[in-house]
């Protein structure tokens, strides 16, 4: 069987290595994005794999990828954003993905994005590098003193909760469907108004979906506490940049750091952009502020999680391929 994996990075490569040995698949894999120009790759391949696709799967590739035999997408991503399983449908591809390769990973990134806000570290690291010990202006906040609203208590927003929790911190929480193990570490509220009225830092952990798209914005802003700290691990399209860039010129917002951002074109997350000018205008203002901590979406991206990734990613293909379903199967939009 062989298979094309699109968007792939060197960091991946020793694990197409061990699961081609291990399970028996060929890979073709390529750095680039699924594009009009690179949809060729697929000729000839039974399945495609795919990280973070950014509005590649229109009908026309689609169509394209169907003429070439694909009939099984495995995204090596727990968000399924960008890909829409109604379209897939109508050219008989299957999708899946990845649901849980390491929630681990992104709650200990969220509680590393929230210490180094709350430390300063964007601001000493740098300046320790440049032989500035000056302890001046660094005055940080204790974790274990705020409460932690977390927006989502699925599998990532729990063990962010427990973490929180670890510290000492009151973790309230809102889920539309809340889950009793969670309640063992979690006091839920009714509404998302109650959560943002008493939350120090807010952290997402719910998919993009269509009924949630930029649910942070001026109006739900305006609801939270003055100073409140926003973290986001979950989807750029949750945060409505402009709302989020004047809320923190105001100092509504304390600080915000991200790991995913809503930018205007294409996701610049994953690629060198060294001496180019930005042209996200938005961003480049959100980006030369001091509370504002970005990273290029990597909260995932730990030895354990690479690891499962194209493991589960194959294992969900070979499933499709031996029982014509798969429990990653992934089957419409579920809009909320
Ligand atoms: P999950 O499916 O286990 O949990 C999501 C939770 O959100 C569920 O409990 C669901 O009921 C709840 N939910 C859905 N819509 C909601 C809404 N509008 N309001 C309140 N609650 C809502 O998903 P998991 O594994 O915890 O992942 C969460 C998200 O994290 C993913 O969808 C993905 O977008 C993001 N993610 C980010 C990564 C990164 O590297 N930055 C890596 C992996 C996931």
């Amino acid at each position: 069987m062989k298979i094309i994996a699109y968007n792939t990075n060197q960091d991946e490569t020793p694990y197409y290595n061990q699961f081609s040995r291990e399970l028996g698949v060929e890979y073709v894999t390529t750095t680039s994005s699924l594009t009009e120009e690179t949809v060729s790759l697929a000729e000839g391949c039974d399945a495609l794999t795919d990280f973070l696709p950014d509005k590649s799967y229109t009908e026309e590739i689609v169509s394209r990828l169907s003429e070439y035999g694909i009939k099984y997408i495995s995204l090596r991503t727990a968000g399924y954003d960008g890909v829409n399983p109604d379209l897939l449908a109508r050219y008989n591809i299957k999708l899946s993905n990845v649901p849980a390769y390491s929630p681990a990973a992104i709650a200990e990134f969220t509680v590393a994005l929230t210490l180094t806000l709350f430390r300063n570290l964007q601001i000493v690291l740098p300046r320790v590098k440049t032989q500035d010990f000056l302890r001046t202006g660094m005055v940080g906040k204790e974790i274990g003193k705020q409460t932690v609203g977390i927006i989502g208590t699925g599998k990532i927003g729990l063990e962010t909760a427990k973490i929180f929790k670890g510290f000492g911190a009151r973790v309230i929480a809102y889920d539309i469907f809340p889950d009793d193990t969670a309640r063992e570490v979690v006091e839920y509220k009714n509404t998302l108004d109650e959560l943002y009225a008493e939350s120090d830092i807010i952290s997402l952990h719910i998919p993009l979906l269509p009924g949630n798209r930029h649910l942070i914005n001026s109006s739900t802003i305006a609801k939270m506490k003055d100073g409140v700290y926003i973290i986001n691990t979950a989807r750029g399209g949750h945060i409505e940049p402009e709302s989020l860039l004047n809320a923190l010129l105001t100092k509504k917002v304390a600080g915000a750091a991200f790991d995913v951002y809503d930018f205007r074109g294409h996701d610049i997350f994953g690629q060198g952009k060294e001496g180019e000018i930005l042209t996200d205008s938005i961003f480049r203002e959100l980006f030369s502020l001091p509370n504002v901590v970005i990273t290029p979406h990597i909260a995932y991206n730990t030895d354990e999680a690479l690891r499962n990734i194209v493991k589960i990613s194959t294992e969900n293909i070979l499933e499709f391929m031996q029982t014509g379903d798969c429990k990653n199967r992934i089957l419409m939009l579920k809009s909320n």
